[in-house]
């Protein structure tokens, strides 16, 4: 066992968040102390505080008593509301949130030594339409407005003669077994295809038809918390980025089949519509199919985020990155993505979240 590590991680309820805290906490020699506005039960080793980032004050109230933290995992974000929300509206809250953290703990603890920021593929416009293909870490930002450029501008100045350095992260559409966070792809394809199969249909893929033969990639979550943990420890990683994907490419029309077996369902035609849409009017199904099938009690809207679920279908251009970068610097990890989403959706059915 190594010297002992103290790990903040900001965000620790979110989709990324939570399973940093489980990586962590699985070496014996990490304690960690989680961060979001909700409150969450404190375990071996972990301690949970609740703080509104965003209120400078009750951030350097609560982040004071971190004068222990040596490493700080930034995962936390906050959409803007409201009618200009947007890319730019966006930028405020999170560039204040990572502000108030870092500048509370690196001000607490004389102990810190890195911190772990997590951005995401959005950095090369993989958002906006089609982009240079594989993104490599050194391709120029796209246009802004992006809040990681704000929050990447803002550590990089306040870094600069620190005794700390940090690591910036760039995942892509994180899957993992986490029902009740909704930003996720797994539980979508799980409650749609279980609905699909309720209503009597094959399981089509409701994304736009380019999507469905473009290339993509995802991250799986416990993966990413792998690369954190790395990329929190190995010398070599301060101030540089990395690309964090599963390490392969794949094409929904290749996928899908496999995610029909899942369900034992035929596969149909694609068919464009919008989840979001077409969702909508189906919480009285879920509810009854939740009785008939004895699952465990998760509301409809507390299960899938279906907007993000239609994000992730209509992107009929190709998203990769590159992530050379990272094997070149120690991180060898890969995970097969046709397995990943056969092994989580069996999960899903398993633990009776749909049947
Ligand atoms: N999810 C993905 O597929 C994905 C892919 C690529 C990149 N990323 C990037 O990863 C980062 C984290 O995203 P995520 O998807 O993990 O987000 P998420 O699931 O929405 O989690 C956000 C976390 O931040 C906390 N939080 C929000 N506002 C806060 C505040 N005012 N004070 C304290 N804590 C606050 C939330 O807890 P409370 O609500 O309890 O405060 C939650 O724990 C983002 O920059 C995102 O762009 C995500």
């Amino acid at each position: 066992m190594g010297e002992r590590k103290h790990a903040v991680v900001v965000g620790a309820l979110g989709v990324i968040g939570r399973y940093i805290v489980e990586r962590l906490l699985k070496e014996e020699d990490w304690s960690v102390v989680g961060l979001s506005r909700r409150g969450a039960q404190d375990g071996p080793r972990y301690r949970h505080v609740g703080v509104d980032l965003l209120d400078a004050g009750d951030a350097a109230a609560k982040l004071k008593g971190l004068g222990e933290a040596t490493h700080i995992f930034y995962a936390a974000f906050q959409a803007s509301t409201g009618a200009a929300a947007g890319y730019a509206s966006n930028i405020a809250p999170n560039r204040d949130m990572l502000i108030n953290a870092v500048t509370g703990i690196s001000g607490a603890s004389r102990r810190l030594r890195r911190v772990v920021l997590v951005t995401g593929t959005k950095y090369y416009g993989s958002h906006l339409g089609p982009f240079k293909t594989p993104a490599r870490e050194s391709d120029p930002r796209h246009m802004p407005p992006d809040y990681y450029f704000d929050q990447i501008d803002w550590l990089t100045a306040f870094q600069r003669g620190k005794s700390w350095d940090w690591t910036e992260l760039r995942p892509q559409t994180l899957c993992g077994f986490a029902p009740g966070t909704p930003m996720s792809l797994a539980p979508a394809i799980a409650v749609y295809a279980a609905v699909s199969k309720e209503l009597g249909l094959p399981l089509r893929f409701p994304g736009k038809p380019g999507a469905y033969t473009s290339l993509y990639q995802v991250t799986e979550s416990a993966h990413f918390a792998n690369a954190a943990l790395w990329a929190a420890t190995e010398p070599g990683c301060g101030l540089e980025a990395f690309n964090i994907t599963n390490g392969d490419y794949f094409r929904w029309k290749h996928v899908w089949p496999k995610l029909a077996a899942v369900f034992d369902m035929p596969v149909g035609e694609p068919q464009s519509i919008s989840l979001t849409q077409h969702m909508a009017d189906k919480g009285e199904l879920w509810r009854a199919m939740t009785h008939k099938y004895g699952l465990k009690p998760f509301a409809f809207d507390q299960l899938v985020a279906w907007p993000f679920a239609d994000y992730v279908f209509g992107c009929d251009w190709d998203v990769m990155s590159d992530v050379t970068k990272s094997r070149r610097f120690g991180f060898h990890d890969v995970v097969d993505s046709e397995e990943m989403f056969a092994r989580l959706l069996g999960r899903f059915r398993a633990e009776r979240i749909v049947p």
